[in-house]
């Protein structure tokens, strides 16, 4: 067995969180926290994660869900096209896996959504199989110990990786949940991006970048993307009773199925289509997306007729709703 996993079994026995609520081997409970965690910190999938549990128990309770629901309890959370997938990725289960969840890796991975490493986190922790994840935090962790020095969005070093990270499996089978949480903690509390503990790693006397000095330069770092500036006009359509005129946010692209206020690329279009130029501007809102920065700029307008494709909401009604989070947090400021 390998001196890495020994080691990483030891200290995640004595030193690793044991007490997270997706700590279980029911695989729809960890399939769930690990579609949440991929791109949300564990503090505020402490939050979600319970909430979304009670409201479904099962599989078979998400499948059977309406995705406005799915969507309701998302809110917030972000990256909405997860909520989406979980949702379709339940009814698969249920459809063409007979409502168990498959154990093998591979099969895991035609589940939407879920890719190699999500699958081999789920057949880990559930099923106990030999598969390694290999997240971000992962990879940050094999690079230094290892001195893995590549561009990590280069497909050729990044299989590398996962040929690595194989050979670094425990031999006992038992172990898989304990080695693979493992690698989640040392990546999320010691081998951490910057100012990694290295005092108290147990990695230390082998890691390689570590006898090398080179800890702050491995992983190399990604080249940053592009992050595009766009403006966004909101019309805050308020009836004379209090209630916002809300319409359902087509299936893809931004905020794809959430719940919003009629959005426009221009002013002239937003006059255009209330029919009344006397809105009221409010204070401009910046909201950053994974490669987008949105300026907003909300108009309200009182209004009281009807608009198209949407509803009244009144609103004590808008908790009941999957709203974006800056229209969240706006609507709780003019209420
Ligand atoms: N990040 C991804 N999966 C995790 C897990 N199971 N526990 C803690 N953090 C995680």
């Amino acid at each position: 067995m390998s001196e890495f996993s020994q080691r990483l079994i030891a200290w995640q026995k004595q030193h690793g969180r044991h007490h997270l609520p997706w700590q279980v081997s029911d695989p729809y409970c960890i399939w769930l926290s690990e579609i949440m965690l991929q791109q949300t910190q564990v503090a505020t999938v402490l939050d979600y994660y319970p909430r979304f549990i009670a409201a479904f128990p099962t599989v078979q309770d998400l499948a059977s869900a309406e995705q406005d629901q799915v969507l309701q309890l998302w809110a917030g959370l972000g990256y909405y096209s997860r909520a989406r997938n979980l949702h379709h990725a339940a009814q698969q289960i249920v459809q063409q896996f007979g409502g168990q969840f498959p154990t093998q890796r591979i099969e895991l991975e035609k589940l939407k959504g879920v890719g190699r490493s999500t699958a081999a986190a789920i057949a880990a922790f559930a099923f106990r199989q030999p598969e390694t994840i290999l997240d971000g935090n992962v990879k940050r962790v094999l690079c230094r110990v290892f001195a893995k020095d590549g561009d990590p969005a280069n497909k050729k070093f990044e299989q590398e990786l996962w040929t690595h990270a194989e050979t670094l499996l425990p031999d006992n089978h038992a172990e898989m949940p304990v080695y693979t949480q493992g690698l989640m903690d040392l990546g999320a509390t010691i081998c951490t991006r910057s100012q990694a503990r290295c005092n108290i790693c147990p990695m230390r006397d082998m890691c390689q970048a570590y006898a090398q000095n080179r800890v702050a330069e491995l992983p190399r770092k990604k080249t940053a993307v592009a992050v595009k500036q766009q403006t966004l006009f909101w019309l805050i359509a308020q009836h004379e009773n209090g209630s916002i005129w809300l319409e359902k946010r087509p299936q893809r692209g931004i905020w794809a199925g959430l719940y919003c206020v009629p959005t426009f690329a221009t002013l002239a279009d937003l006059n255009d289509y209330i029919g009344t130029h006397n809105g009221e501007e409010l204070p401009t809102i910046t909201h950053r997306l994974t490669h987008r920065l949105l300026e907003i700029i909300p108009y309200r307008v009182a209004f009281s007729g009807s608009l198209k494709h949407g509803k009244w909401v009144a609103p004590h009604d808008l908790a009941d709703y999957g709203l974006p989070k800056p229209l969240n947090e706006l609507l709780h400021n003019i209420k």
